[in-house]
């Protein structure tokens, strides 16, 4: 099939290269020429694992095209993908100003029947919104040409996008058009063998969908962390409650890790603008409110479990930082904890040396300017002449450390680890202080 994806972020290049290796002829427009050129070149503007390979792999084989030719993208595909950014607007609404451009693109230079598919994360109502912008677009060309409005929401995670894209959980579809969901159906037939994974709905529900299942992982998320935080008062272990409660198959084991907040660029974003969409239909949505604060407050406890260690005065010390980007296997740090960590430090006048596995050039671009940053090339330089370690992101290489170097080389025996990495007891007999997440007298 025909497929055209306007906007090559993270979902929008994953979805183009998944469907062209399965053998779709997709062509993939961005207005940024720059990374247009490099993705032929076979530079990709992310890191993601199996993401390169498939892209060049693709690219060679002529499935998968690049073009920053707008006109060139809507001729080519019957099915046309919105895969563009949504960023949080100053109150944190989804910001549809480059949803609405593409749907004015694509009205433009129609000249055939298209299925056009919302894959960016959108607030719903936006696919009627899509659809107003086409329809109005279309009556001022004064041309009658057949198109349908579908959400068709990306569920894949970073770090995993590839696997997720190509062995989907669930392909929701959003449209009660039956022509739409035939369409569909082919265009996703390679990844449903086995068993059904399509589900078909109102487009709606399909749009509600997304923003519930991302607010619902962030709901577990936080109320494990609130649960951390009553361990930690009670002297409990949230460990073992975690243990306790996910053998429970209705609670299962899934999204139930305590950690200092969670970060990316969708359950921060999400909670919020679906906070935004239920203020702007007069409900207060009280549970997602808490999750949000809760998070909040999490984010804070690295510094904090830090600023009781040294009685409140961390000017003049040094920080050794493991993990900068908001998880494992990605180079993004989009509100992750470790930024708020290290704003914290700064402004209490300590300094930072951070190591992290890949977003080291992401940090240097954010903060290259800050005074009291240092960059090191490893986990283990980052501790020399550091007073303390503090593990922001569970990276399997800082899962079993030499404690025996981090002893020598740490000026104070201490660690503040902010996924539950270590063993409070091992560190206990070996005189740390060790300051985890809900792990109950564990300093
Ligand atoms: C998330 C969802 O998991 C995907 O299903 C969704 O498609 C995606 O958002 C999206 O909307 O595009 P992602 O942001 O890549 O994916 O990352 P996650 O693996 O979900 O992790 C998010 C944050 O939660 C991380 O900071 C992680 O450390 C934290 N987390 C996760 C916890 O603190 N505890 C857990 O048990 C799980």
């Amino acid at each position: 099939m025909k497929v055209t994806v306007f906007g090559i972020g993270y979902v929008g290049l994953v979805q183009a290269a998944v469907l062209a290796s399965v053998g779709h002829d997709v062509m993939c427009v961005d207005i940024d020429a720059n990374k247009i050129e490099n993705l032929k070149k076979g530079i990709i503007p992310i890191y993601e694992p199996g993401l390169t390979p498939l892209v060049e792999e693709t690219y060679q084989s002529g499935m998968l095209k690049f073009t920053t030719n707008p006109e060139e993208g809507v001729s080519h595909g019957q099915i046309q993908f919105i895969a563009v950014g949504t960023p949080p607007d100053e109150d944190g609404s989804a910001d549809l100003k480059y949803v609405l451009a593409v749907a004015e693109t694509i009205a433009s230079y129609m000249d055939s029947p298209k299925v056009i598919i919302d894959k960016s994360t959108v607030p719903v109502g936006t696919a009627d919104k899509v659809s107003a912008k086409v329809a109005s677009v279309l009556a001022s060309r004064k041309v009658d040409i057949d198109y349908d409005v579908v959400s068709n929401p990306e569920f894949l995670k970073e770090g995993a996008a590839v696997g997720d894209c190509m062995k989907p959980d669930r392909i929701v579809v959003g449209t009660e058009n039956e022509n739409s969901r035939k369409v569909m159906r082919e265009l996703y037939a390679p990844f449903n063998r086995n068993h059904d994974r399509m589900i078909f709905m109102d487009v709606r529900s399909a749009e509600l969908t997304k923003y519930a299942a991302n607010c619902m992982l962030a709901t577990k998320i936080s109320f494990m962390n609130e649960m951390s935080n009553l361990a930690e008062l009670l002297g409990a272990d949230i460990e073992a409650v975690r243990h306790g409660i996910g053998s429970d198959s209705r609670i299962g084991y899934q999204f139930i890790y305590p950690g200092c907040g969670y970060g990316g660029s969708c359950f921060p974003k999400d909670v919020q603008a679906l906070i935004r969409t239920a203020n702007g239909i007069d409900y207060q949505p009280s549970i997602l409110e808490a999750v949000e604060k809760v998070n909040y407050a999490q984010k804070q406890k690295l510094f904090e479990n830090l600023n009781d260690y040294f009685d409140g005065d961390l000017a003049g010390k040094t920080v050794a930082v493991w993990g900068l980007s908001f998880k494992p296997k990605t180079d993004d740090m989009r509100e992750a904890s470790s930024i708020e960590l290290m704003k914290a430090l700064w402004k209490a006048g300590a300094k930072v040396q951070a190591y992290d596995p890949e977003a080291m050039e992401e940090c240097q671009r954010i903060f290259g300017a800050q005074q009291g940053l240092d960059l090191v090339g490893t986990k283990e330089s980052a501790l020399k002449g550091a007073d303390a370690l503090v593990v922001c992101t569970e990276w399997s290489q800082f899962r079993a450390p030499d404690f025996d170097l981090i002893e020598a080389m740490l000026n104070h025996k201490v660690i503040v680890d902010g996924r539950n990495l270590y063993d409070p007891q091992l560190l206990k007999d070996r005189g740390f202080a060790y300051y985890g997440i809900g792990r109950g007298d564990s300093v």
